[in-house]
C-alpha cells in the first residue's frame, strides 16, 4: 500500500461513534498483504442503524478500526464544532464558561492532528477558536487567573499550543489591539508550534538529556512550521511571523535568525513571552508546575532580556490583576 494511502486512514476507537451524528462514512480496518497494510471496508456508518454496528464493534474490541481523515474532519466541522456553535449560540454563556466549552474542543483537534499525523488541512478546524473566543472577551474581560485556572497543565505539545494561543489573545485584548489582529494573534499563537509535528518523534520526546544535534534539530520547529502555514495559503502574515519567530529573542540571542528588538514581529514578541511562561507553568518530567507568580519573576529577573520590556510589563500588570 502506498505511502499516501496509509496517511488516509486514522484510528478510532468505539466511543467515536455518536448516534447523534448524521453523516455517513465508511469504517475499515487493516490487513498485511505482501508485508504491507492494505486497508479494507469493513462496514458503513449510518445514524438509522447505529445499534446494530455498535454491537458489531463491541464484539470486535481488539480490532483497531479506520475511517478517511476526510470524514474525520468532516466530523469534527459537522459534529463536534456545529454542536458547539449551536450550544453557545443558545446559552450565550458568561465569558469563563465559553473559554471552558472551547477549550477541550481545540485541544481535541490538536492532539489528533499531532497524534494521527493529520494533514495540515486539518489546521482550518481550528480557525473557529478565534471567532468564538475573540467576540467573547470583547464584551466581557476575562481575569488572567481565571484562564489560567481553565488550562491543562500537563506536559504536551496540543495543550501547549492552546495554552499559548489563548493567552496572546487575552494580553493582544488588554492592549487594546482591534478584533481583526485579536484574532489574527490568538491564531498565530494557536499555530505557532505547529513544526514540532516534523520533528522525529524520537528527538522530540527524549527523556534524557539531548546532544547538540538533538537542540539543532528542535530549533528547525520555527522554520518548518512558517513553511507548512504558508502552503496553506490562507494565512495573515502575522501568523506567518509567529510560528517563524516565535524564539527569537529581543536582546537578539535567540534562533533561527538572531534577530533583535523591533525587527521581530511585534506579535511574535508576544507569543514569546506566553511560550516562556506556559513551558514554565507546565508540568515537565524534571520538575513539577511553576505557579505564574514564580514563572513572572523568573522571567523578568532572569530571563528578561528575551522579552519586549514593554509586553512583559504590560503581562505581569495583567496577570496581577484581578
Ligand atoms: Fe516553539
Amino acid at each position: 500500500m502506498a505511502d499516501a494511502e496509509k496517511s488516509e486512514f486514522k484510528p478510532i476507537t468505539r466511543d467515536f461513534l455518536q448516534k447523534e451524528w448524521r453523516e455517513g462514512f465508511d469504517i475499515f480496518y487493516q490487513v498485511p498483504v505482501e508485508g504491507r497494510r492494505k486497508f479494507i471496508k469493513f462496514a458503513e456508518f449510518d445514524p438509522r442503524d447505529f445499534s446494530r454496528l455498535d454491537a458489531i464493534l463491541k464484539e470486535k474490541q481488539t480490532e483497531v478500526f479506520y475511517i478517511r481523515e476526510a470524514d474525520l474532519y468532516k466530523y469534527y466541522q459537522f459534529n463536534i464544532i456545529k454542536n458547539l456553535l449551536l450550544g453557545l449560540t443558545q446559552d450565550r454563556p458568561p465569558v469563563r464558561e465559553v473559554f471552558q466549552r472551547v477549550y477541550p474542543v481545540a485541544t481535541r483537534i490538536f492532539q489528533d492532528y499531532l497524534e494521527l499525523d493529520a494533514s495540515d488541512e486539518f489546521l482550518i478546524l481550528l480557525e473557529e477558536v478565534p471567532r468564538i473566543l475573540a467576540p467573547a472577551v470583547e464584551s466581557e474581560n476575562l481575569p488572567f487567573a481565571e484562564l489560567f485556572k481553565l488550562t491543562l497543565k500537563e506536559n504536551s505539545t496540543h495543550a501547549h499550543c492552546v495554552n499559548v494561543g489563548l493567552y496572546c489573545l487575552c494580553l493582544a485584548r488588554e492592549l487594546g489591539m482591534n478584533r481583526k489582529k485579536q484574532e489574527a494573534i490568538c491564531l498565530g499563537g494557536l499555530l505557532a508550534d505547529i513544526g514540532k509535528k516534523y520533528i522525529p518523534r524520537e528527538v522530540m520526546f527524549k527523556e534524557s538529556e539531548l546532544t547538540d544535534e538533538d537542540v539543532r534539530t528542535i530549533r528547525r520547529h520555527p522554520a518548518f512550521g512558517k513553511k507548512a502555514l504558508s502552503e496553506l495559503k490562507r494565512y495573515p502574515e502575522t501568523v506567518l511571523r509567529m510560528a517563524g519567530e516565535h524564539h527569537e529573542n529581543f536582546d537578539g540571542t535567540g534562533y533561527p535568525s538572531k534577530l533583535a528588538g523591533q525587527y521581530i514581529d511585534s506579535s511574535a514578541r508576544v507569543c514569546k513571552i506566553m511560550d516562556v511562561f506556559n513551558a514554565l507553568t507546565s508540568r515537565r518530567s524534571y520538575r513539577d508546575v511553576m505557579p505564574p507568580i514564580q514563572a513572572l519573576t523568573l522571567m523578568k529577573e532572569k530571563l528578561g532580556g528575551q522579552f519586549d520590556p514593554k509586553l512583559l510589563t504590560a503581562f505581569i500588570q495583567y496577570a496581577g490583576k484581578s
